[in-house]
């Protein structure tokens, strides 16, 4: 029979040692602390080393969460990696992790969608478990966003950050994740994008920038951002008949704190039930949602039974959320 519900049995996120400040940022950019601070809510971000990869922050976070859930790696029957930054072109970083924490046989796959990829793997994940294929499953959001950073477009460069984070989703009897909602609209592509790519090439005539990096019409996104993540918090809570003050925990994807803000005062909530992580790390991308879970765990806000809305907005544009009981 097939499991009732996939839960979350351990949490894990990892940061690169190196830090960038926004007063480092200041001597390579037209910016400062005050603007950085002000806008985005960000006080520094971590930066993989020259010679440190998606798949190795992947490594430490996966470790942590399936010690956390009490789990050899060889119980895991599926991997699910959310990235825009794989360490090769092939074999997926799945693959590349399943080698590394000597695991055989599992489901492994990578799933790109920008900054709502753990969601997306999420969503995914479950799905496998409940229809009762997989029964613990490994589901990670892992970043070295900084390689596709431009160093001198201030537009961007400021934001983004390198990191991971993982959970452990198995199959349970009591809840566990009650509702994923996943969505796309590929018609704005060119607000948030890297313009080359393997098949397209790299040697694209652009009016401005550099088709390697990620280009982003910033304040466009931020309104489709609030807007949208508005929408899909109400889209969430009619679906399992949920009133506002049912949410104990919003984990929020951490892009800029005036769009978690914006998603807050949305549902009514006071920001300390919200978890901001946002100013310790900038935009991981895939990695911000559980990195902010993880972080609010460990430190003990976020209790056993407790009912969290994790939300995301990003690249594509796609966009999501997750309900669930922890
Ligand atoms: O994770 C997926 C999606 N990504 C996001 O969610 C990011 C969404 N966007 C944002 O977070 C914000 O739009 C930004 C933080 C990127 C920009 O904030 P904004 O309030 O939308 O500013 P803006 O783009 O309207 O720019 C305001 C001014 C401009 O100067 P002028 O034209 O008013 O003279 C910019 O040139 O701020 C200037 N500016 C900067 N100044 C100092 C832009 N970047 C910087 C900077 N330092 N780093």
């Amino acid at each position: 029979m097939s499991p009732r519900f996939a839960r979350i049995t351990g949490t894990g996120s990892y940061l690169p040692e190196k830090i960038l400040t926004n007063h480092d940022l200041e001597k390579m950019v037209a910016t400062s602390d005050e603007w950085i601070r002000e806008r985005t809510g960000i006080v520094k971000r971590h930066i993989a080393a020259d010679d440190e990869t998606t798949c190795d922050l992947a490594e430490h976070a996966a470790r942590r969460a399936l010690a956390a859930a009490g789990r050899d790696p060889g119980e895991v029957d599926l991997i699910v990696l959310a990235t825009t930054t794989p360490d090769k072109i092939f074999p997926s970083t799945a693959c590349l992790l399943q080698a590394r924490l000597g695991n055989h046989g599992a489901t492994a796959f990578d799933i790109q969608a920008v900054c709502t990829g753990f969601i997306y793997a999420l969503g995914v994940a479950e799905k496998f478990i409940r229809s009762g294929t997989h029964r613990c499953a490994l589901v990670i959001g892992a970043e070295t966003f900084s390689r596709l950073i431009d160093w001198t477009d201030r537009g961007t460069c400021v934001l983004f950050g390198d990191g991971a984070g993982a959970v452990v989703l198995e199959a349970a009897d009591e809840p566990g994740i009650l509702s994923t909602h996943l969505h796309a609209d590929g018609s704005y592509e060119e607000l948030l994008h890297v313009p080359g790519g393997v098949s397209r090439g790299f040697d694209i005539a652009l009016e401005a920038g550099d088709p390697r990096y990620a280009q982003m019409r910033g304040n466009e996104v931020f309104k489709m951002a609030v807007r949208t993540l508005g929408r899909i918090v109400d889209e969430t809570l009619e679906a399992n008949g949920l009133k506002k003050s049912d949410i104990d925990w919003l984990v929020p994807h951490q892009a800029n704190i005036r769009i978690i803000s914006a998603t807050a005062r949305k549902l009514d909530m006071s920001m300390d039930k919200v978890v901001v992580t946002v100013d310790q790390h900038g935009n991981t991308s895939a990695a911000s949602v559980p990195l902010a879970l993880d972080t609010a765990v460990r430190d003990g806000r976020i209790q056993r039974g407790e009912t969290l809305l994790l939300e995301a907005f990003g690249g594509g544009f796609t966009w999501g959320s997750a309900l669930l009981k922890f």
